[in-house]
């Protein structure tokens, strides 16, 4: 299967921009699944809930799902990414999986970062984990890798693959995700942005390094710094149905959560 991420620099509030410069990286590119940063389309920070609610968009009838479910179609390729969605009074921080034959699948960022929750709302739906051909996807996104149960319960639902639309300031993620793919031998693809935005009187500077992790914990690609980019590897998904570090341990059945259920 070829897989990859698209790393962009988006303007913040240039959603026309934005979508343009993602379509032209992804235009000369063939692959079954690409995954692009947290809410890519708009940008990150928003200075007001009133801003992000200008922004938002209804999904499945926003230009960016309308976009990139045509360019699934156009590609035969499948894409998962990180947008604002707006719905009712409320705004969302989502990640959405289109197809190529036009499914839709949702998540909605369950912990939110930093002065997020000034704006949008927390969550409201349990992690699943969604066809990819055979095999299965999970959606997390960015802080969300903070937090060890998403992967955990997305891998006990039988995620082979996890995608991870982020926008990280912070410089954690890349060996966080080495240990979630390894101690639930999935494959995480994270896509991170670069470039900078602007709002109550800071700038926040996001990293790139975008990284594809295979679930031995090694790292099959990671991204630049300060430029946009976009890697495709090959990986082969049967590495994800094996779940034994040893041939006498298997990271989901060992685990003991009688002796702990009740701490969670
Ligand atoms: C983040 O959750 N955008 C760091």
């Amino acid at each position: 299967m070829r897989v990859g991420y698209v790393q962009t620099k988006p303007v913040f509030g240039k959603k026309k921009d934005n979508l343009d410069q993602a379509v032209e990286l992804i235009d000369k590119t063939d692959a079954d699944l690409l995954v692009l940063p947290e809410l890519f389309s708009t940008g990150y920070y928003f200075p007001s809930k009133a801003r992000l609610m200008q922004l938002a968009e209804e999904i499945p009838s926003g230009k960016t799902v309308r976009t990139f479910k045509n360019l699934a179609r156009k590609k035969n390729c499948h894409f998962v990414f990180g947008m604002a969605e707006k719905k009712g009074s409320r705004a969302y921080n989502s990640s959405v999986y289109v197809t190529p034959h036009g499914k839709i699948y949702l998540y909605r960022k369950l912990q939110l970062f930093y002065k997020e929750a000034t704006v949008f709302a927390r969550g409201n739906l349990k992690p699943k984990v969604f066809p990819f051909y055979e095999y299965k996807l999970g959606m997390m996104i960015c802080f969300d890798y903070m937090f060890p149960e998403i992967c955990r319960v997305m891998a006990l639902a039988g995620a082979d693959l996890i995608c991870h639309p982020s926008n990280l300031v912070l410089e954690y993620c890349q060996l966080a995700n080495r240990t979630r793919s390894l101690e639930n031998r999935v494959f995480i693809i994270m896509s991170n942005r670069v470039g900078e935005d602007t709002a109550f009187g800071e700038t926040l500077k996001f990293t790139g390094m975008s990284q594809i992790t295979s679930p031995d914990g090694s790292v099959l690609a990671r991204g630049p710094k300060t430029k946009p980019a976009l890697s495709v590897t090959d990986i082969d998904m049967q590495d994800s149905r094996q779940k034994k570090p040893t041939p006498y341990n298997h990271v989901l059945n060992d685990r003991r959560p009688g002796f702990y259920r009740d701490l969670l």
